[in-house]
This record gives structure tokens, C-alpha cells and sequence, in this order.
């Protein structure tokens, strides 16, 4: 049998022989490489070690010349964890009441089968600040459109009458809606599918932002169709903006058809694009949405379904559950995660902050218009993307804005995605511009 001694905090935390404070990012990466499931292909030479404030994170490497004890390097966090950190890194109100729950109020964990009273209080927050009759609280954002897709099918069959196992859930060409098995069903992403197969069936995907394409498909397959199960804005796509009527003609279609709008605001809810949830933005109201992320006031994974009476109402004890969906401390902190969105006044810092960084984006875009192709955003969701040319590599600008104290990352080759706390400055915003420009004119 393997002995295992752990101990100490932070670089002292020590597993047998091996202390976090002295590892170089080389051996960090060697360890990672060697133990790890090798399905992330980090930034090369940097190792996160702790944040200094909402939007800075501190990288920390032992000193090669022994004069001091670490090396420390400021990063302003351009990416905050995919919209997870939307509240800004250990958010004062939220870390208070993790600390008051658990040496306080004292109830961490308890099973869903018995009530604990912090449910009631995230039933309230939830459903109050999406406008939904009811939720189903749950952990990871995969999750939640996990549900939508469950819930429609379900409501497919009882309430629409499609014909058992008949149910088709249309989804958006270019979607991510997470890594299980039904959402890479969904995806067309051949990365994320090879492999994995045999894939749900009953999926159909149409291009997004084409309402023609949408319409034909609802009047061939509208009978069987339950839902349309699709970002508001695509995020991992490159952030994709539909046009302005895309969304009010999507919610006439669908009512036409009796078929549900399923809107996936893992990435653009809780305030992230301007509004608390992006479907306000464009004056729709959906039928099932799901969060996650910022739902979690980057402290703890925490997601959910809101949606109507009529469509979460199919829902019976044993068709859904989950031990840590709606657990106590998951649901003080999913409320407190609402309390700050609301009070700091997330949505609106976010419209404000993000015009400014777009008008950042087309001066850069009007110097250099050989290289930036587009630049696209709503509220903090923004992204540019350059020319489809090997030089102009959406990696290579990633490790270069590292070096001009900038974290973002590309997605897919020639865009990167700016998408910072919410909670940022006006000076880190100017800043984070300043290294993008410097880095675009120098490649
Ligand atoms: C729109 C959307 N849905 C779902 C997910 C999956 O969330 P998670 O990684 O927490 O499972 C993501 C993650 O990026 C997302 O952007």
C-alpha cells in the first residue's frame, strides 16, 4: 500500500516530498503531463498562484538566482474563468457569507431527499431574478443544458404529444453547451465528438442567426420538434451576435410551431452582456434557461434551469436529481452570487465598461485593417478577430499578451475573447487595450 503524507497551505502544502512553493512552471507542466488527463493545453510557462484583486492574478515561480524566494507577475484577468468570475475574484459580500455559513451558521452539506432552509432562499433569489415560475438547481453549466434537453423531451411527449421517441431538440450549428455525451451530441465540433460515439439521437442542428433556415425546419419537422436549444449569443463560438429581430422572430416561430425556446445563458447571464440575462437585450422571453458560472460567484460551481410552470411542472420525484444541486452552502452562495449581481450593479458596470473597450477594439481595428477582420461584442463579451493568415495566431497573441501582463485566450485560431469581471476598472480596461494594441502592432 502507497503512503501518503499531505500537509501545509499554499506554497507549504506539501504532498510527500513534494512542496508547491518550489516547483518551477516546468515541472508544474511535467507533473501535469504525466498525472493529468491531458484534455487542457494550458498557456506554456505560467502558473497561476493566487489572485491580488478582482481582476489581478498573481503567477509565483521560485527565484532561479536565490536572491529573493519568488518571482511575482501581475496579470490583469481578461477571461475570468470563461464568465465564471463575474463578481470579481474572492467578491468581499460572497467570501463574507461562505465564512458566516460555515463557522456560523454551520450547515455545509445535506441530501435533497430531507429540506434544509437555504433552499427556500435560493428558490426566491433564482426565480426573482430570472422572472421564471419555478427552478431546478443543479451544479456544473453542462448540467443545465442537460435538463433543457431532458425537460423538452419530457414536455415534448406529455404536453405537446410528439410520439414516444420521437422528439427532436434542434440545436445551433457552432453551439457548445458543454462536454457530456448529450452535449457533444449537440455539437459539431470534431474535437469534441471523435471517439465519444454513438451520439443521442434526435438532434438537429441549423445554422445560427438564419431565420430562413430555422423557419424550414419548423415547418418540416415542426410536429416533432419540442425545443430550440441555443445561446442567446454564441460564447466558444467567437462571440457571435445574432442580428437585432433574430430573437423576436425565433420567439414568433417557435409559438407558431408550439415548439420551446430553450436559451442556454451559461456564458452571457448574470450580467455579462449588458443586461442581467442576454435575452432581455433583445426584448424575448424564453421557455426553459439555463445558468451556471457567475451563478457560483466564482466561488463554487453552481447552476440551474428556471423556467415556466407548464414545462418544468413535468418533472416527478425520481426523473431529476443531484447531491450537490441546491446543497445548503451551493445555495447561500448561489444567493449571495444574485445579491451582488443586483447590488454592484453588474449588468450596468458591464454595458458601460464594454462600450468602452469596444470603442478601444474599432480604433484598433481602424489602424490596423489588414489585420483585424471583425470585432464584435455586447456589454463584456467581446472578442477581434484577424485575418485568416498563419502570422496572425490567436495562440501566439495569447502568449504575447502574457508578456504584456494581459491573461485572454483564443478561441478557435484567429479570435481572441476579452471577457473580464465585471467588476473592472476603467484604468485595467485601458490597460488591457494598451497590450492588445501593442501586441497587434507588433506581429
Ligand atoms: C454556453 C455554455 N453552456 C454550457 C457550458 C458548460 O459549462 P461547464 O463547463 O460549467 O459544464 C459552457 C462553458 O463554457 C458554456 O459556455
Amino acid at each position: 500500500m502507497s503512503t501518503l503524507s499531505i500537509h501545509g497551505y499554499g506554497d507549504d502544502l506539501t504532498v510527500n516530498d513534494c512542496r508547491l512553493g518550489d516547483l518551477s512552471p516546468a515541472e508544474h507542466e511535467k507533473i501535469d503531463l504525466e498525472k493529468g488527463g491531458r484534455n487542457y493545453n494550458p498557456l506554456e510557462n505560467v502558473v497561476i498562484s493566487h489572485v491580488k484583486d478582482s481582476s489581478t492574478l498573481i503567477c509565483r515561480k521560485p527565484s532561479e538566482n536565490g536572491v529573493a524566494a519568488y518571482i511575482e507577475e501581475e496579470l490583469i484577468d481578461g477571461l475570468c474563468c470563461y464568465s465564471a468570475v463575474n463578481q470579481g475574484q474572492l467578491n468581499q459580500t460572497i467570501v463574507d457569507a461562505v465564512v458566516k455559513h460555515l463557522t456560523e451558521e454551520k450547515l455545509p452539506t445535506v441530501p435533497r431527499s430531507i429540506r434544509h432552509k437555504y433552499m427556500s432562499a435560493f428558490l426566491l433569489a433564482t426565480t426573482g431574478i430570472t422572472e421564471m415560475d419555478r427552478v431546478v438547481p443543479k451544479v456544473a453549466g453542462v448540467e443545465a443544458a442537460e435538463l433543457m434537453f431532458k425537460l423538452s423531451r419530457r414536455w415534448g411527449y406529455k404536453i405537446k404529444g410528439i410520439p414516444e421517441n420521437e422528439a427532436i431538440i434542434v440545436a445551433a450549428k457552432g453551439n457548445f453547451h458543454g462536454r457530456t455525451v448529450t452535449a457533444v451530441s449537440m455539437s459539431d465540433d470534431p474535437d469534441a465528438r471523435e471517439g465519444f460515439g454513438p451520439f443521442v439521437p434526435g438532434i438537429e442542428l441549423v445554422a445560427f442567426n438564419d431565420i430562413d433556415a430555422l423557419t424550414s425546419l419548423f415547418e418540416e419537422k415542426g410536429e416533432k420538434i419540442a425545443a430550440y436549444l441555443v445561446e442567446p449569443i454564441q460564447g466558444e463560438a467567437g462571440v457571435i451576435v445574432p442580428n437585432d429581430d433574430y430573437w423576436t422572430q425565433v420567439r414568433a416561430l417557435c409559438d407558431q410551431h408550439n415548439i420551446l425556446l430553450a436559451l442556454d445563458e451559461v456564458q452571457t447571464g448574470f450580467g455579462r452582456t449588458g443586461a442581467n440575462f442576454a435575452h432581455q437585450l433583445f426584448d424575448v422571453k424564453p421557455d426553459l434557461m439555463g445558468c451556471g458560472k457567475a451563478a457560483g460567484g466564482g466561488i463554487l460551481p453552481v447552476s440551474f434551469v428556471a423556467g415556466t410552470d407548464e414545462v418544468i411542472g413535468v418533472l416527478t420525484p425520481g426523473s431529476e436529481g443531484s447531491t450537490f444541486g441546491g446543497y445548503p452552502l451551493g445555495a447561500v452562495v448561489g444567493v449571495y452570487a444574485i445579491k451582488v449581481l443586483i447590488e454592484e450593479k453588474l449588468a450596468e458596470n458591464a454595458k458601460i465598461r464594454g462600450a468602452q473597450l469596444m470603442s478601444h477594439f474599432e480604433n484598433m481595428k481602424n489602424e490596423f485593417p489588414d489585420k483585424i477582420k471583425e470585432v464584435r461584442g455586447l456589454g463584456l463579451l467581446t472578442a477581434f478577430e484577424m485575418y485568416d493568415d498563419p502570422k496572425l495566431d490567436g495562440h501566439q497573441i495569447s502568449l504575447e499578451l502574457l508578456k504584456n501582463g494581459v491573461y485572454a485566450k483564443e478561441t478557435h485560431h484567429s479570435t481572441v475573447r476579452i471577457a473580464p469581471a465585471l467588476t473592472i476598472e476603467t484604468w485595467q480596461i485601458d490597460n488591457i487595450a494598451e497590450a492588445i494594441y501593442n501586441v497587434v502592432k507588433s506581429i
